[in-house]
Order: structure tokens, then sequence, then C-alpha cells
């Protein structure tokens, strides 16, 4: 028997007998007993996160952004309070203590991912996408030198594409196979295989998939880099609920946004790269902080070295200090228990979503991604479909979950490669859909051009402070749609 009830969804809207909540636990807890060896994480929900039931909320968008811990606030606070930090690199004892800091952390980032300081370093961004476009923008494209991307990748890896293309290099992509959207490893043997070995050959993947929650192999690493590749992994979506180990995969670059990780800062991501991949890119400009002497009349300057070339003016000096702050929370705790967690309910979640059909036994809802937790992570995107089998608008699914105080999130989530080949949308009807919006096309113009097919899907996503309440909540919510007839506005094919 379980030693304890599960913490109570606090939202009254999604409690409907408490009682099943509780047998649903104690069912869940018999099939997975190792849930309690990360119990840990209900004292932490208690202590740490209690606004979330003070307020009644159930938070299902961790891939969207982490939550912080109250006492990181706390201890943050408590660091500004205690020093006085002025504008970093110069000897004045403010400035020095901002530059000691910002140095820890830089130091603190690598020994959390296992890097080794004499072959990576950190370069502050201001999020993930920054640590993105610093790649694209400085990488040497030239002609003949490949861009290798999978279709899945957030736009913000997608958008490399632009710089390639500037310097007449060229981009392709890696499909994915539905339904459960991983890359066909042969396919993806051969791609990398066509590299020209007397040219730059740059390929970007996602470590997860911020839409469907694909884990794709960390190993494709070692065996491009042997292939002659720069290899430039996107771990924001990754991080958070596991371990990078750095010290056995060593990507060329790695982006990522601490926030995602948790919570707090908002303003601080990382580019993580090796020195010597670092020594290849090219920056197209310098900026305050990223030179060490510049001259406006010999018209010449000479860039600073290592990570300082690639933080442009002053980092957020303030904001860095409580990175490490997040990773001390992450290491207390083990990423390893909450890795285990996510895993637990991600798998419940799975079962209970797929369970659900309606009285005439057509299913509510359709998975986009894998249907087991092998390889993969705490992101779950899916529609909702009539008894009649028609899909239910995504907007109108976010809408009543805010209502009952549930926050998930809709759309394609920046991840148009792995939307299209999840919905099954055709380039041709993609194309067709561009030309005939002469104008600036929305995503509500692709929504109606694509009618009937649902232009968009909804995303939850468990993390740190997940509990099996907020699971349970998210299912009783989905229950409403069960055999719910709804009017024609409620459809993707609207054209309201
Ligand atoms: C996989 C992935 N890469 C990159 C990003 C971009 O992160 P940011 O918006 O923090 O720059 C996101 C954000 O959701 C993401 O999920």
């Amino acid at each position: 028997m379980p030693s304890r009830p599960p913490p109570t969804p606090a939202n009254g809207a999604v409690t409907r007998g408490a009682a099943t909540l509780r047998d649903a636990y104690e069912a869940f807890l018999r099939e997975h007993p190792a849930y309690e060896e990360t119990a840990v994480l209900d004292t932490l929900r208690s202590t740490e996160f209690d606004r979330l039931d003070a307020q009644r909320q159930v938070y299902l968008d961790y891939t969207g952004s982490g939550l912080y811990a109250a006492s990181q606030v706390r201890r943050h606070a408590d660091t500004l309070l205690a020093h006085v930090l002025g504008n970093p690199h110069s000897v004045s004892p403010a400035s020095a203590a901002s530059t000691r800091m910002v140095d820890d952390t830089r130091a603190r980032v690598l020994s959390f991912f296992r890097a080794d300081p004499a072959d990576y370093v950190v370069i502050f961004t201001a999020n993930a996408s920054q640590a993105l476009k610093l790649v694209g923008e400085s990488y040497p494209f030239e002609p003949r030198d490949l861009f290798l991307l999978t279709f899945d990748n957030h736009n913000s890896v997608n958008g490399i594409r632009e710089f390639d293309r500037l310097h007449g290099a060229r981009t392709e992509y890696v499909p994915m196979v539905p339904p459960g959207l991983r890359v066909d490893e042969a396919h993806l043997e051969r791609q990398l295989s066509r590299r020209d070995r007397g040219h730059h050959n740059l390929f970007a993947y996602p470590a997860q998939s911020n839409f469907s929650g694909v884990q794709h192999p960390l190993d494709w690493v070692g065996r491009a880099q042997a292939l002659g590749w720069d290899v430039l992994l996107d771990a924001a979506a990754f991080v958070p609920t596991n371990r990078l180990d750095l010290s056995a995969v060593r990507p060329d670059f790695v982006a990522l946004s601490f926030y995602k990780m948790f919570g707090y800062p908002t303003g601080v991501g990382a580019l993580i790269a090796r020195r010597r991949a670092l020594a290849k890119l090219h920056r197209p400009w310098f900026a305050g902080g990223t030179i060490q002497v510049a001259s406006v009349q010999a018209d010449r300057f000479v860039r600073a070295g290592g990570a300082a070339a690639f933080e442009d003016g002053t980092p957020d000096f303030a904001g860095v200090p409580a990175v490490a702050l997040g990773l001390d929370l992450i290491d207390t705790i083990g990423i390893d228990v909450i890795h285990a967690r996510v895993a637990l309910l991600t798998g419940w979640l799975i079962e209970q979503l797929l369970a659900l059909s309606h009285s005439g036994g057509t299913p509510l809802v359709r998975l986009y991604g894998p249907t087991t937790t092998e390889r993969r992570g705490g992101t779950l995107a899916f529609n909702f479909f009539d008894p009649i089998g028609r899909p239910i608008d995504h907007h109108l699914v976010e809408q009543r979950a805010s209502e009952h105080g549930i926050s998930v999130r809709t759309g394609c989530f920046c991840n148009p490669g792995a939307g299209e080949l999840a919905l099954g949308l055709s380039r041709t009807e993609i194309e067709q859909c561009f030309a005939s919006s002469p104008g600036r096309m929305t995503a509500d113009d692709l929504r109606r051009c694509v009618d009937p097919k649902a232009a968009g899907a909804v995303r939850i996503s468990v993390g740190l402070a997940s509990n099996f309440a907020d699971a349970y909540a998210f299912i009783e919510f989905a229950r409403i749609f069960l055999d719910e007839v709804l009017d024609a506005r409620h459809h993707p094919a609207s054209t309201d």
C-alpha cells in the first residue's frame, strides 16, 4: 500500500472524485513502486513549489519553461544583497566581484555537464536561440559546404539555413518517419556519408524533440564527427530532465536555456563549445566586450580570446549567479530522480490518454510520436477528436484547460518540421497555401488552408515539480471531451 495519499490537486474544477484520485494513485503505485523512490520531489513540491497548489494551478508546460523553486529566488536575492556588483571586466572591487561570479558560474556549468575545461568553454547568451544564432552567423559557410539538420528541429535551428544560403552553402533535411517521428538511421547514415571532405559540414539536431518528446540518439554525435562533421546539439528540451555528460559525448556546440531547466533566471542561456570548434568560427562583427582593442582611425581591432569573443556587450552579471543556484537545486535532488519521475508520469499519461474513447469506440486522442516511454522524454503532443473523428480545435482545448487552471501549450511549438510530418501535411499542400496567401500568411491562415486537417496540436509536458495529481488532473480534464459533439466553430475547418 502506498505510504501516503498523493498531494490532492487544488483546483476544485478537476478534483471531482478525490477518492478516485486516491484509487488511481494507489493503482499507479502498485504498478510502479519505483515512483516512491522519487518522493523527495513531493516534499519539494510542498515546500518550494507550494504556490502551485495554493493558486490551484496545474502546470503542464515544462517544455515551454521550467518552474523556479522559492529558495532559488531567495538565495539569489541574498547573493545580490550581500555584494556590490558593477559592470565586469575591470579591476574595481565592484567590477571584480561580478567578473568572479560570472567566471565561477562558467566553471559550475562545465562541472555540471562534466565538461573538461581544457576542451570546452561556456559562452553566456540570452537564451538557446542566441546560442544557436552565434553558431549560424559565425560558421564559415562557403559554396559547396553543407548544413544538415533533422526535420525535427526548433525554428531557432531551422533559421541557421538562412546563414548558409547567404554564403552559397547547401541545406539538407533528414526526414523522420511517422507515426513514431524518429529518424530512419540507415537514411541518416547515407546523408552523413555524402559530405564533401574538403568542405565544412555542420550537422544539427535536438537531443530531445520539443514537439514529440523523441530523444534522438546521442551516439550520432561521435558517428558524425568521425565522418568529418561539426555537430551542433540543441539540448534545450533534453537537459531539464536528462543527464548530458560531455565527458561521454562531445558535440562541438551545445545550446541551452537555463530557465527551461529550473525556471530562473529567464534571461540566461549558454553555448557550450569545444575550444577547437570555436576556433573555426568567424564572428561577423565586433562589439564591446568581444575585443581586446579597437581603433577608429587605424580601422583595426583585435578580438578577445575564447568565450569573451562571443559575449556581445555586458553579460547579465546579476542574473548569471542564479544559474549556479538552479544547478545546485538539480544536484541536490539528483537529475536521475527527476528523470525517473518524469518517465513514470509520462508512461501513465500515455497509457491513460490512449485508453480514452467515445462510447461509439472512436479514440479521443491521437498521439504524435512514440507511444512508449522508450527513448522519449516527458513531452506529449496530440489532438483530441470528436465522436465522428474530426479534430477538435486545439485553441478550444487550450481555452478550456485554462478555465480549469491547467497550463498547456498549443500550436506547432516553433517546430514546423515535426508538426508537418505528424499532421500529414505535404510539401505541395503547404506550398499551395503559401501561394494562395498573397500577403503575409499567419498561422491561422495556414490552419484554415489545410482544412480539414489540424494545423497544430496540444502539448503537455511534465518536469521537476510535477506530481501524480497533475497528471490525473489532465486526464480528468480530457474526459470532458468524451462524447461531446461540438459545433462547426470548434473544428479546424472553421473559418471563424
Ligand atoms: C528544443 C528547443 N530548442 C530551442 C529552443 C529555443 O529556446 P529559447 O526560446 O529559450 O531561445 C526551444 C524553446 O522552446 C526548444 O524547445
